[in-house]
């Protein structure tokens, strides 16, 4: 946990005590700790005993006009490898299964795409209560993590399941989900992200849908995994990942161009990019002027980035993404056959708070012989899973 950055979410509860030695623990691993509390959570231990454990200053509201101009709720957000919410009230669980953006650390809970760890404390009627199980199972569906709770004497004098797990419990979960692995050390891996655009004229282009979270997130992942990523971007806005290379492009021809000179000598390359399947046969040299008739344009086909990359000798292992709106898994099936790769990731784009832009996602990773689902969960959460599961099928390869 040495250098992590790690968001503690304090939600309002007695066990709010407990996360002040949680703070020491973390900071003991050499994490830096940014504490979020609810209005809440500030009845129970004042902000100030967070601010001199943490060494910093803490957060309360979205309205704290100096902290936000110092970091905004989403920069916060950023800054978090991982965000930890100890305790986490049944409150604060409803909040978060339902999407409430109304306080700080619902906001920054729906900003992040990196892990969420909740350690929930109350009475143990609460706890077994229809509405909280039904929260608890909606909020694990989404990839968020529970520590706990602890069986034991509970606060209000009763006994039963519902006590925060012990602080340096929490902090030994919390080291058996490392962030960094070396299960791709030592290795090469190529991923493209984002769409291509294809010109038109100097104004005007064609391309596919694709903000480049899902393959900016598997890049970050392969990197936390201990490889050496090069990162081939279609035009998005977003930030390299630390420690990555990144190449930018922007058309079809631009990506196959780079993918074929960055490929040979690399043991695993990552296909997330949306490439147009069409580019106009000649891009107009001036702005197309608009007239009554409208106009044609003539599409001719693009190359095949991925099969293109199939054909090299010594192949490298390839994943591909199948994006599809219907018949999802067979169509992917298909594209795994048909573009002669090792695995395909089939994205149903048409699933609610899905795909394109969502900051979540749900694949089901296809090989020749196996299957793997994976959950929806938050883009960088999905890839780490994504990301040990490709591992595991290359090292069995090799
Ligand atoms: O970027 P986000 O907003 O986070 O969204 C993520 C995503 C939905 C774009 C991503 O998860 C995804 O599904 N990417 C694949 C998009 C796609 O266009 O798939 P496809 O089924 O058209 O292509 C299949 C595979 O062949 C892909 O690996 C694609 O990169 C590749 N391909 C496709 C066409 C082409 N001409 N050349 C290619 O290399």
């Amino acid at each position: 946990m040495n250098g992590e950055k790690i968001l503690l979410g304090v939600s309002g509860g007695i066990a709010a005590y407990k996360a002040c030695e949680l703070v020491r623990r973390l900071r003991e691993r050499g994490a830096e700790v940014q504490v979020v509390m609810t209005e809440n959570a500030t009845r129970f231990v004042t902000p100030a005993t967070f601010q001199a454990l943490s060494g910093r200053p803490v957060r309360t509201s979205l309205w704290d006009e100096a902290a936000e101009a110092a970091m905004g709720h989403i920069e916060l957000a950023r800054w978090a490898d991982r965000i930890v919410i100890a305790p986490a009230s049944a409150e604060t669980m409803a909040r978060l299964a339902h999407g409430h953006a109304s306080d700080l650390l619902g906001t920054v809970c729906l900003a992040t795409d990196r892990p969420v760890f909740l350690a929930p404390a109350m009475n143990h009627l609460m706890w077994r209560n229809a509405a909280t199980t039904a929260n608890v199972a909606l909020l694990q569906s989404r990839g968020f993590r529970m520590l706990g709770p602890d069986r034991g004497e509970q606060a209000c004098g009763e006994t039963g399941e519902g006590r925060m797990m012990e602080p340096a419990a929490i902090v030994d979960a919390l080291a058996k989900w490392p962030l960094r692995s070396d299960r791709l050390a030592g290795l090469r891996v190529l991923v493209n992200a984002g769409p291509t655009l294809e010109d038109i004229d100097p104004v005007r282009y064609i391309g596919n849908r694709s903000s480049g979270k899902m393959g900016f997130a598997v890049a970050e992942a392969a990197q936390l995994a201990g490889a050496d990523v090069c990162l081939v971007a279609g035009p998005v806005n977003l930030p390299t990942p630390a420690g990555v290379r990144r190449i930018d492009i922007r058309s079809a021809a631009q990506l196959l161009a780079v993918m074929l000179a960055e490929a040979p000598g690399v043991d695993i390359v990552i296909a997330s990019a949306a490439v147009a399947d069409f580019r106009v046969r000649e891009i107009a040299p001036q702005k197309i002027k608009r007239g009554p008739e409208g106009i044609h344009l003539d599409l001719v086909p693009n190359p095949d980035v991925l099969a293109e990359v199939a054909r090299l000798q010594p192949k490298p292992f390839l994943v591909g993404f199948a994006a599809e709106t219907e018949n999802v898994l067979e169509y992917a099936r298909r594209k795994l056959a048909k573009k002669n790769i090792d695995l395909i990731a089939a994205n149903d784009v048409a699933r609610p708070g899905c795909g394109f832009d969502a900051n979540e996602n749900a694949l089901t990773l296809i090989g020749a012989e196996s299957q793997w689902h994976f959950a929806q969960a938050g883009k960088f959460e999905l890839a780490r899973q994504l990301i040990d599961r490709i591992a595991l099928c290359f090292r069995s390869r090799s």
